[in-house]
């Protein structure tokens, strides 16, 4: 198991009038080999529960006396957890990564992360080519320039080959493809898929699009006002309809489309996730059943 959660609360701003109990009493399994995707409205505790993950927000252990929290076999619920060992197994990419760009060259900024895990020059310089690479830059053109001067996609592509560099076991990504145009969230979610086939199994993706959920994930966590509503595949999760349009979240594009054919009349499997699916139901219904 690569991440196990379990009975786990935060309470933001405790023992005064604007506490907040933003995680209330969350179990869930995370294991090697998942693109575990995590869904609800905002303000439902989709950030606080990912940014304990990788130790950003401390467990509250004066109200967490049963929880569990371990990550890559690191116990988080220690009193002096390892959080240096899980910093280099767990790689973060936050809302807007772009925002936390900081060095006077994309080199730089990608190696820091490296450079920090105490690697020699030629090992960094190595990651940091692959990294840079494998997020669909040209490194020579790239590397000397400011990460400043680069466009928002690209910007964002380096802030992500920095958490990439590390080579970290297990991937967490919140709204990766926030604030990007449609062809620039599809190149990302491709990068995110390619990723965890070649280097890194686990992927942990936080989303408010549901099309990307049921392109990318094999589970998915529903989230409701800091509790887990449920944990589904995605086939599973997309036929409960009015669990979705309830808790104010759409469906994706292509099953909302299968469902209005089928409701009129057209026999078409109004769980189809994917634009291929619908189409081969199509082609099956007019070719007479040939395809
Ligand atoms: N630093 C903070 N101080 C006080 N309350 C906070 C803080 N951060 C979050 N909260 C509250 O905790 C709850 C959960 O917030 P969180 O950011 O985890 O939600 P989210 O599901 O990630 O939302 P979004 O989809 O908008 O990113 C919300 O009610 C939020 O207002
Ligand atoms: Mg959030």
């Amino acid at each position: 198991m690569q991440i196990e959660i379990r009975s786990l609360s935060y309470i933001y701003n405790p023992k005064t009038p604007f506490g907040k109990l933003a995680l209330d009493d969350i179990s869930l399994d995370v294991e090697e080999g998942d693109f575990f995707g995590i869904i609800g409205h905002t303000g439902s505790g989709k950030s606080t529960l990912v940014s304990h993950i990788n130790a950003l927000t401390r467990v509250q252990l004066k109200y967490n006396k049963n929880a569990v929290l371990k990550v890559c076999g690191i116990d988080l619920c220690a009193k002096k957890p390892d959080v240096k060992t899980l910093r280099e197994k767990v790689g973060m990419v936050f809302q807007y990564p772009e925002y936390q760009l900081f060095a006077d060259t994309v080199r730089q900024d990608v190696g820091f992360g490296p450079k920090n895990l105490g690697l020699g020059e030629a090992e960094t310089e190595e990651r940091v080519r692959a990294a840079v690479a494998r997020v669909g830059l040209d490194y020579d053109e790239i590397a000397e320039r400011s990460p400043f001067e680069l466009s928002g996609g690209q910007k964002r592509r380096v802030a992500i080959a920095g958490v990439i560099a590390m080579r970290p076991e297990v991937l967490i990504l919140d709204e990766p493809t926030a604030g990007l145009d449609p062809e620039g969230k599809k190149e990302l979610l491709a990068l995110f898929k390619r990723l965890q086939r070649e280097a890194c199994p686990t992927v942990v993706m936080v989303s408010h699009n549901m099309d990307e959920v049921a392109e990318c994930c094999n589970k998915v966590a529903v989230m409701n006002e800091g509790k887990i509503a449920g944990v589904f595949s995605p086939r599973e999760l997309f036929t409960r309809r009015e669990l979705i349009k309830g808790m104010g979240m759409e469906m994706p594009s292509v099953t909302e489309l299968a469902y209005y054919l089928a409701e009129g009349g057209v026999p078409v499997d109004p769980s189809c996730l994917t634009e291929s699916e619908l189409v081969d139901g199509l082609l099956n219904i007019y070719s007479g059943g040939d395809k």
